[in-house]
């Protein structure tokens, strides 16, 4: 009887952990799909960028203190580096914010989703 229900909490402990494993696996592999890093960079840019920036298509080109991330994204010469260039350097209007490396990337696809063809 024992025996048995040993078996069971050892069975049920492999399972979590085969699941624990594999996660795990999932998330080590590979940077988050561009889509997804776009939606964050959005999240960032709205708790961020969005006081001086107008930072969505609906809103750009309203007169605000900084350039709309629309205007920025169609610059020829704005490349996802350029982007982080810039998040990277400090600007002197420009609150110092603390930018992860990650955050850049996502920041830059999501300006760089702005971008029309
Ligand atoms: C306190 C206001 C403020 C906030 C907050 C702010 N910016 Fe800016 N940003 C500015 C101003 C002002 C400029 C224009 C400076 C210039 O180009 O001379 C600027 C310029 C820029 C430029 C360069 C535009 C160009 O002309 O090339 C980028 C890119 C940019 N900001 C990105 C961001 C991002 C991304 C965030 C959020 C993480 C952010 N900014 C938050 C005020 C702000």
């Amino acid at each position: 009887m024992t025996r048995s229900v040993w078996l069971h909490v050892s069975i049920a402990i492999l399972c979590a952990l085969a699941v624990l494993l594999f996660l795990r696996v999932r998330g080590a592999s590979g940077a988050p799909l561009p889509s997804e890093s776009t939606a964050a960079g959005y999240r960032l840019a709205e708790a961020w960028c969005k006081d001086c920036h107008a930072i969505e298509a609906a809103t750009a080109g309203r007169k605000g203190r900084a350039t709309d991330f629309v205007t920025i994204a169609n610059r020829a010469s704005t490349t996802a580096l350029s982007l982080k260039v810039f998040m990277k350097t400090s600007h002197h209007r420009m609150p110092n914010l603390i930018i992860m490396p990650d955050q850049a990337d996502d920041l830059a696809n999501y300006i760089l989703s702005l971008k029309r063809d």
